[in-house]
């Protein structure tokens, strides 16, 4: 294994029965602390998906925000939010989704992406995957074609995996 997952895995904090009694929070803000880790972080995706062809990078709000964009910059893709209901002042369309504690719904501008283009979807975790696979509807609604799904953790146990339609997802750690 590459010996910056370690690194990775040890910076991410748990805390437990956050925001509610029985979750595990995985606090990614003590991996930004350290610059070397979250540069190793953004680097291992952007060694993945550079040459692959993928003209947008799509983050999902809020966490998405701060691994999409420097991978879009480095891959020389464009960068499209996804965002919370009510913060895009565009024509958009919409996909609600149920998630860990309680239920939301993603939006995306309207012409943001086009038809047949290569889209990443970003973002920090991976739980039940009902946030992934909301942005998943979005960018197929839109015509774009997801290559790949991608995370910095997934909680395994909670079979997210299973809930992407058949899109591949790929996580830099697992957290039990
Ligand atoms: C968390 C996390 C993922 C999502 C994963 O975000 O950042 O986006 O939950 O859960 P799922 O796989 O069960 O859908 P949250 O909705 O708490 O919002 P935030 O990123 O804006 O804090
Ligand atoms: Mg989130």
């Amino acid at each position: 294994e590459d010996p910056r997952i370690n690194r990775i895995k040890t910076s991410i904090r748990v805390v437990p029965n956050f925001p509610k009694p029985g979750i595990m929070f995985q606090d990614i803000t003590t991996l930004l602390l350290d610059p070397q880790t979250f540069k190793d972080t953004v680097d291992l995706f952007v060694e993945r998906y550079k040459g692959k062809n993928i003209s947008v990078v799509a983050g999902i709000e809020a966490r998405g925000f701060i691994f999409g964009p420097p991978i879009a910059l480095a891959i020389g893709a464009k960068f499209v939010p996804l965002r919370k209901p009510k913060k895009l002042p565009g024509e958009v369309i919409s996909e609600d989704y149920t998630l860990e504690y309680g239920r939301d719904c993603l939006q995306m501008h309207v012409g943001a992406v086009e038809t047949g283009e290569r889209a990443l979807v970003v973002d920090d975790l991976v739980a039940t995957g009902g946030t992934l696979c909301a942005a998943i509807n979005l960018l197929k609604r839109a015509g774009a074609h997801v290559v790949e799904c991608a995370c910095v953790i997934e909680l395994p146990d909670l079979k997210g995996r299973e809930r992407l339609k058949g899109k591949p997802l790929y996580v830099l750690v697992e957290s039990h």
